[in-house]
């Protein structure tokens, strides 16, 4: 088999120009395939999975009103902005920098309690769904939990 692609390859421009767009698109495919199977493996759990409560986001939403929108709007949080800036990386990240740097007049004044809330209020507005158990301010449960923005249907790009 290895033989004959060697042969047919000689000679041959086109076939080497479809090979190499299909090499191109391959590692694409298989990194987001490992990346589902490493989760599945680790028992590690992404933001789909109802990683907050209800109620948790609606606190969340009261916070965000007191000491968010003066700088902000919500619409500032969502769309491909926020995907390229948070897909793929971890809850854990996206609490470090929201505890690092807002609100941005008084970095770090709220409570943790109020930061987690924040927090379930901004993945309730990207789309993610409520679960039954809130979400924690436990380093090492924000590390496992990944940020997952992009994957169809949810998602439609706003125009
Ligand atoms: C005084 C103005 C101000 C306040 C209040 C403020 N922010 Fe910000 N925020 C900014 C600015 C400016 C940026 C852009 C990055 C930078 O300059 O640090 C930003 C960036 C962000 C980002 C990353 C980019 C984005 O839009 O997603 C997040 C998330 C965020 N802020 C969340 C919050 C939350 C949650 C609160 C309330 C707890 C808050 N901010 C309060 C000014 C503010």
């Amino acid at each position: 088999m290895s033989g004959d692609g060697v042969r047919g390859l000689r000679g041959s421009a086109p076939r080497d120009v479809r090979g190499f767009l299909l090499l191109a698109l391959l590692p694409v495919v298989s990194a987001g395939e490992i990346a589902a199977q490493t989760d599945s493996v680790n028992g590690g759990r992404t933001t789909r999975a109802g990683v907050f409560t209800a109620a948790q986001a609606e606190q969340g939403e009261m916070v965000y009103a007191l000491s968010c929108v003066s700088c902000h709007t919500p619409a500032s949080h969502t769309g491909p902005p926020f995907v390229a800036a948070w897909h793929g990386k971890t809850v854990a990240d996206l609490f470090a920098y929201i505890r690092d740097n807002m609100p941005k007049s008084e970095p770090g004044s709220l409570s943790r309690r109020e930061y987690m809330s924040v927090l379930a209020y901004l993945l309730r507005m990207n789309g993610m769904p409520a679960g039954r158990e809130e979400l924690v301010p436990d380093p090492e449960q924000l590390k496992s939990i990944r940020i997952e923005l992009t994957s169809p249907p949810d998602y439609i790009q706003p125009r």
